[in-house]
């Protein structure tokens, strides 16, 4: 394998990452000021970004810092569970028994949302991914489960993540009501060429080799191609591992690159 040949314990590149082993790269760190801030303020944010630029890691990162004792979080993904699933999980994971009508859900969500912030003093936390999936409805009812009248204080806090469509179906009339209330907005830009750099030899260290095994034209073909995004880099990554190990190179160029891009391609 070349794991064996490259003396790694293990490949950096598919292993799923602990939260705390991270590369904290700059999107990490601009997306967790605005969630730091999101915490403050309460209310929605938005993250946006190609597939595999790192969103649902980010967000996975930020809610496993979260104090329990003042926190409640509760994931879900469009991707997963059909609209209805959503308000029931929603409800049932804030601790009600989901009722079969929406507009009673709804309302389940509303009551139980206040009784934790007001009485037990914990925000909720409530992370919605593949947002771009969401129909027009389910923005609209989005808006409407969280609206908080009564109060100018959001008594939680709704993050919203997915792929640019977002963005523009955001930019929608109808939808500019949800659009005005996000607090918060990032866009996931990918890793920057000394990134990708620096994410290339952290992600080996980690797995036992220092020595440095791309070249800087290997890095800057795998940034180009990649255009930075963690998930296509891990994979182009591997795949140029492979490559050497097989050609018996200890070195990884540019030609490595993109002999290993090709392959992936077909
Ligand atoms: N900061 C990071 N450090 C290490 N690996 C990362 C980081 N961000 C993303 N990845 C890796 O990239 C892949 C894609 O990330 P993911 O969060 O699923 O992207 P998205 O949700 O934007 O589609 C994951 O396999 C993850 O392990
Ligand atoms: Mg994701």
């Amino acid at each position: 394998m070349f794991t064996q040949y490259f003396g790694l314990k293990f490949n950096p590149f598919t292993k799923e990452i602990q939260a705390d082993k991270l590369f904290i790269s700059q999107d990490l760190l601009e997306l967790e000021s605005r969630l730091q801030y999101l915490q403050n303020t309460r209310g929605i944010g938005l993250v946006a970004g190609e597939p595999g630029s790192g969103k649902s890691t980010a967000l996975r990162k930020y809610v496993s810092e979260l104090n329990p004792g003042l926190y409640k979080s509760c994931y879900f993904s469009l991707s997963n569970v059909t609209v209805l699933e959503f308000y029931q999980g929603l409800a049932l994971e804030l601790g009600e028994q989901p009722l079969h009508k929406k507009v009673a859900i709804f309302h389940q969500i509303q009551q139980a949302i206040n009784s934790m912030y007001y009485e037990r003093r914990i925000t909720p936390v409530i992370i919605l991914d593949e947002i771009h999936l969401a129909s027009n409805k389910l923005l609209e009812d989005l808006r409407l489960i969280f609206n908080f009248k009564m109060d100018s204080q959001n008594p939680f806090i709704l993050i919203l993540a997915g792929q640019p469509l977002i963005r523009s179906k955001l930019t929608l009339n109808i939808n500019n009501p949800l659009r005005q209330r996000l607090v918060v907005k990032y866009i996931m830009q990918g890793l920057k060429l000394e990134e990708v750099k620096d994410y290339c030899s952290s992600r080996l260290k980690l797995a036992g080799l220092i020595e440095d095994v791309f070249t800087d034209s290997a890095i800057e073909a795998i940034t180009s191609s990649t255009n930075g995004l963690p998930r296509l880099v891990n994979s182009l990554v591997t795949n140029c591992l492979l490559y050497a190990y097989e050609k018996k190179q200890r070195h990884i160029d540019n030609e490595v690159v993109y002999q290993a891009q090709n392959e992936l391609n077909i």
